[in-house]
């Protein structure tokens, strides 16, 4: 069997260390896990982080070394070999300084550790995932309306009953200065008698609102309204005639699914509708994050961003929008986007901004001898395939070409959505490498293999959903016991297979202890057969 693997990494490691961090890649779970893995060291600190009660929002975070010293290129290099000689390329990992690779974190037991760690960063969430909140009705509309409206075009309207995110929208004389993160509305009223026309608001421009870890990490933006009588009211040192979108990196961004669910896709439903003529103005000091997301960030913008946190100056906009809109989970809700915008949209967006070719996949029954590609994610710290090899025999028996992309440090998201796109199915166990589902061609077919531990709503709240909505064909194998290495671990009386549920009750930190940190996975290929044949089916229109 010969499969194509593609190494996506960067020989030229020392090269930037400034702009290392900017350039982690995709498959990002072992990329947070480095970084965590440094600032943790206590006991301690790691039950309040995985409990999300940490209150250091830890800028030191970005140091590690392991991150720090990566270059700024990348190149992808595509073998077609024996499948054995790939395997042991694969398994035998290169050396400790590439390490983080396609969801890995098998090199050292910091990083094992470190990528539990921010796994459950990620997964200390899951279950607030599917949080949504309540369609207002039809369009955009606010449900819960506070603010005032002036003859004119002056008006502040912020929406705080959302449980994802809270977003005020000011049209009128809006003045930002980021660094005391303040936004006046200045109103023509000058009516001293109208106090309640003076309102103000306190607002985290971070769409995760339910989260109270990720939220102890984002600056407060205070947004009021000003009559501007009183000495109160900033001087413009700066005007713009676009409007502005006000929002913060931070919480758990790094992870590569929470940059899309808490900022990718909700920035795009904020921002896409004003066609590049909008200024972002955002709060971080994360340049490496801006570094990474720059292509989908200057396709959104087409104006320099202002950075607040440090940015004395006074920017004055007609209209600017402070946070950012989210319906759900890594989706938008077409319903109460502006110009009906869909997921299908946003993953075309994804196409438009790195350049992809292919809009959809193969088309089989067509004639033509070519064979379906099926993008293999080989985990490789928790919840690896332990019988990969057994795997690429299996899916390449049934008529795909395998293509195993494994992501280094240093590698862009642009090498990786390349790769991603020129498959025509993706499958991976639970994880942060199955965001990578936004660079797939509409009608492709994700497979989402779910651990053994009554993980099902978690998996589909994160991808399942999602993925439909982007009109993905979605497939889910849940593994059995005997596809668990648990089974090694737990006597099969034991509650962790006879009573999952009761470890859920436990609490999401022993939870994930059990199935999430320290379960890896057997595939048996012949239960697994039929649901390859169904993708293939699916690929026949
Ligand atoms: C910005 O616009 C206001 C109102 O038009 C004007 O008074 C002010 O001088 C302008 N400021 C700058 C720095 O251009
Ligand atoms: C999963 O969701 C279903 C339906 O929404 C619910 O009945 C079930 O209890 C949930 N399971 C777990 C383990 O939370």
């Amino acid at each position: 069997m010969g499969y194509e693997m593609l190494l996506i990494k960067s020989p030229h490691r020392m090269e930037s260390r400034k702009l290392g961090l900017a350039l982690l890649v995709g498959f990002c779970i072992g990329v947070v896990t480095s970084f965590i893995s440094i600032t943790l060291s206590t006991a301690e600190q790691q039950f309040s982080l995985a409990y999300g009660a940490r209150a250091n929002p830890s800028p030191e975070i970005n140091l590690h070394p392991h991150i720090s010293g990566r270059s700024a290129t990348g190149v992808i290099r595509m073998k077609q070999t024996s499948s054995s000689t790939n395997y042991a390329a694969h398994s035998t990992g290169q050396t400790k300084d590439d390490a983080v690779e396609l969801a890995s974190g098998k090199e050292t037991e910091e990083a094992n550790h470190g990528e539990n760690e921010a796994e459950r960063v990620q997964h200390t969430t899951q279950k607030q995932e599917a949080i949504e909140s309540k369609p207002p009705g039809i369009g955009d509309r606010f449900n819960e309306h506070i603010g005032f409206e002036r003859g004119e075009a002056t008006k502040a309207a912020c929406d705080l009953s959302n449980p994802r995110t809270d977003v005020c929208e000011l049209h009128g004389d809006v003045r930002i200065h980021g660094k005391s993160s303040s936004v006046v509305l200045v109103s023509a009223d000058r009516e001293p008698r109208n106090p309640e026309r003076r309102q103000s608001w306190q607002i985290k421009p971070y769409a995760r609102k339910f989260d109270k870890a990720a939220m102890a990490h984002i600056q407060q933006m205070s947004v009021r309204s000003s009559n501007g009588l009183g000495d109160d009211v900033p001087r413009c040192t700066t005007n713009h005639s676009v409007p502005a979108v006000v929002f913060a990196i931070g919480g758990y961004s790094g992870n590569y699914y929470h940059d899309f669910t808490d900022v990718l896709v909700p920035l795009f439903i904020t921002s896409r509708r004003f066609d590049g003529e909008v200024q972002l103005v955002i709060g971080t000091t994360k340049l490496w994050w801006i570094s990474k997301y720059e292509p989908i960030l200057r396709k959104l913008s087409r104006y320099e961003i202002v950075y607040s946190g440090s940015d004395d100056r006074v920017h004055c906009y007609p209209h600017a929008i402070v946070g950012l809109h989210s319906h759900k989970a890594m989706s938008i809700d077409p319903a109460r986007a502006p110009n009906g915008y869909s997921m299908v949209d946003f993953t075309r967006f994804m196409r438009s901004t790195y350049s992809l070719g292919r809009d959809s996949p193969i088309r089989l029954g067509d004639g033509g001898g070519r064979k379906p590609r099926l993008l293999l994610i080989p985990r490789q710290g928790t919840r690896r395939f332990t019988n990969f090899r057994e795997i690429v025999g299996v899916v390449e028996e049934s008529g795909f070409e395998v293509v195993v992309a494994e992501a280094k440090m240093g590698s862009k998201v642009a090498e990786v959505a390349r790769v991603v796109n020129s498959c025509d199915v993706m499958m991976g166990v639970h994880g942060a490498g199955l965001t990578n589902f936004v660079f797939l061609p509409t009608g492709a077919v994700i497979i989402q293999v779910v651990p053994f531990g009554n993980l099902e709503n978690i998996s589909r709240s994160c991808f399942g959903y999602s993925s439909e909505d982007a009109k993905l064909h979605y497939l889910e194998y849940s593994i059995r016991e005997e596809e668990s290495s648990l089974i090694e671990q737990y006597p099969r009386d034991h509650p962790v297979f006879k009573d999952p549920k009761s470890i859920h009750r436990k609490g999401w930190n022993k939870m994930g202890e059990v199935y999430l940190d320290k379960q890896n996975v057997k595939l048996d290929v012949n239960r697994f057969r039929p649901l390859l044949l169904k993708a293939r089916q699916l690929l026949h229109r």
